[in-house]
């Protein structure tokens, strides 16, 4: 079964979201590296951008016409569940932490350099998706 995006989404899968932010993130990863010397560790920054999203799925629930929130979106944030399972997997604090801070309405946003490449990644992507939907992408809200 495919997870969509965002609710009311019924045409664009989680999983094709989730490969736009990965590859859009490994892409700015390596622009960083070679023009301003910041390295990343793969072991890092891979988890990070595969499994930004992983909680989506609990989040919410699929009904006629696309997807409505589930139950436990009421009672966790988005990116904190995810943490959660992070955390409980084993993978390093640096992950959960950035996991559990990059939703675009979360209180703040890690400063390390993986949040730094996942939230342009994410929000490049998010765009796209938004587009494809005919939403109106976030970069064009300001002011709105
Ligand atoms: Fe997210
Ligand atoms: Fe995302």
């Amino acid at each position: 079964m495919t997870c969509p995006f965002p609710p009311g989404s019924p045409t664009y899968p989680l999983k094709a979201h989730v490969n736009e932010v990965t590859r859009a993130g490994l892409d700015l990863a390596r622009r960083a590296t070679a023009d301003w010397g910041t390295e990343f560790d793969p072991d890092i920054l891979l988890p990070i951008l595969i499994l930004h999203d992983v909680d989506k799925p609990l989040l919410y629930v699929r009904e006629a016409g696309g997807a409505g929130h589930a139950q436990l979106y009421h009672e966790l944030p988005h990116g904190v569940v995810g943490a959660m399972l992070l955390k409980d997997l084993g993978f390093p604090h640096s992950v959960v932490s950035t996991v559990a801070t990059h939703a675009t309405n979360a209180p703040f946003h890690g400063a390390n350099r993986e949040a730094h490449v996942l939230h342009y990644a994410d929000l490049f992507a998010a765009d796209h998706a938004l587009r494809v939907m005919g939403k109106t992408p976030f970069y064009l809200r300001h002011g709105r």
